[in-house]
């Protein structure tokens, strides 16, 4: 075994009691088993009790704990790249963007990549807000849950009284943004008191009536988990999304599935095949990952991106042009070339890489800064350009 984790193995009774004393915690129930190992649906706990994990680590653990496979792959590939910032391009992230592009249903074709759901359905904001021309306003629904993000906690039940009394949400409501809630179709305990037999989706005629009178400006988009997952297992009667969609479509207004707790677990990949409708953007991450921190939000073909690409998108080429470097830094009768060359490819790489902002200005500003800098040898500083750019120009799209 390594050495550290033959020390972490060995921790004593009270250094564990010592380490512990500096975990902040967040949320979650406290006082659980403290876990050391996991083999399939068991975890094992520091005294050798072994438990059956139902709770599948919030539904992360579709494959079980340990899985053989996964473990010989991830370490595989860990041996040649283990972290890669979205910036740059990797294979199994085009591998993984093209299988998740073959199963999704209708044309939702354009995958985008983060670590956590929350942040998953963030993004999916960005893309809805992106291709509307919205109000700021987002719709969800009763009871629903989005995640913990200050992004996402105030369209989680966790900030309302759905639980008998403000849950721990509602702390932060100074920090979080509003959401406009519509009831949702719990046909056991319906908020609007009625039968599913005669009430005709009385919460869909609401939801018409909030799209067309509640909120000012066209709704940003709607974020339905086709199962409330931590509400209560709701599942959605049949009919609900399919009517849903069509008022959406009225409205001009995108539905983004959260399907971090439904995928692959109907029968089908998508809870939206399972209800027959497609929405504009489906959100996954948990159980795709299989406990590794990967978290897609797939949207129609038609989708603009968050960034802009130049129709000749080049990573290879910008990969190159990135690859310059001086012949000797310290020969000043080079500087000159140097950052002239610096120069063309700070710019070239801006351009290929899709920064067409203004990239004319952002040309002239990159080559001024890299041919003008004061020191007569001086190295080219990338950092305090981009931060002298940064400040002449604002924020980049
Ligand atoms: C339906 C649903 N959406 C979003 C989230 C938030 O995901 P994460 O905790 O990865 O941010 C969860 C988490 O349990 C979830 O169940």
């Amino acid at each position: 075994m390594d050495s550290m984790l033959e020390k972490i193995s060995g921790l004593t009774k009270s250094e564990q009691a010592e380490c512990a004393k500096h975990m902040m915690l967040g949320g979650g129930t406290r006082g659980s088993p403290l876990l050391v190992r996991g083999n399939g649906v068991r975890v094992y706990d520091l005294d050798g009790k072994d438990y059956v994990d139902c709770t599948s680590q919030s539904w992360a653990m579709y494959l079980g704990h340990a899985n053989e496979e996964i473990n010989r792959v991830v370490a595989e590939h860990m041996q040649s790249l283990s972290h890669v910032h979205r910036g740059f391009d990797t294979l199994p992230r085009f591998y993984l963007a093209r299988k998740l592009a073959q199963l999704a249903p209708g044309d939702l074709k354009r995958i985008s990549f983060t670590v956590g759901g929350g942040p998953a359905i963030e993004a999916a904001m960005k893309i809805a807000y992106k291709n509307t021309q919205p109000s700021r306003d987002f719709i969800c629904l009763y009871d629903s849950y989005h995640g913990t993000t200050l992004g996402m906690m105030s369209a989680a039940w966790i900030s309302t009284r759905a639980s008998g009394k403000l849950a721990g949400g509602s702390r932060f409501l100074g920090l979080t943004r509003p959401f406009v809630r519509v009831p949702n179709p719990c046909c056991f305990r319906c908020p609007l008191g009625l039968k599913r037999e005669d009430c005709s989706l009385a919460c869909v005629q609401m939801l018409r009536l909030t799209m067309e009178r509640a909120i000012a400006g066209n709704a940003a988009g709607i974020i339905i988990e086709p199962i409330q997952a931590s509400g209560g297992q709701i599942i959605l009667p049949r009919g609900y999304l399919g009517a849903v969609r069509k008022v959406c479509d009225d409205f001009n207004v995108p539905p983004v599935f959260d399907e971090i707790q439904t995928y692959a677990r109907t029968g089908r990949f998508f809870a939206a095949e399972y209800f027959g409708v497609t929405p504009d953007i489906i959100v996954l991450g948990k159980g795709l990952g299989a406990g590794l921190p990967i978290a897609p939000s797939l949207s129609r073909t038609s989708c603009v991106g968050l960034i802009r690409m130049p129709r000749n998108y080049k990573p290879l080429q910008t990969a190159r042009l990135l690859k310059w470097r001086p012949r000797n830094r310290s020969n000043c009768s080079r500087t000159q070339d140097w950052r002239t060359r610096a120069a063309w490819a700070s710019t070239w790489t801006l351009v290929l890489r899709g920064c067409s902002v203004n990239s004319l200005k952002l040309a002239t500003f990159v080559w001024q800064a890299c041919t003008s800098a004061s020191s007569s040898c001086g190295t080219l500083n990338p950092r305090s350009c981009s931060t002298r750019m940064a400040r002449q120009f604002g924020r980049r799209e």
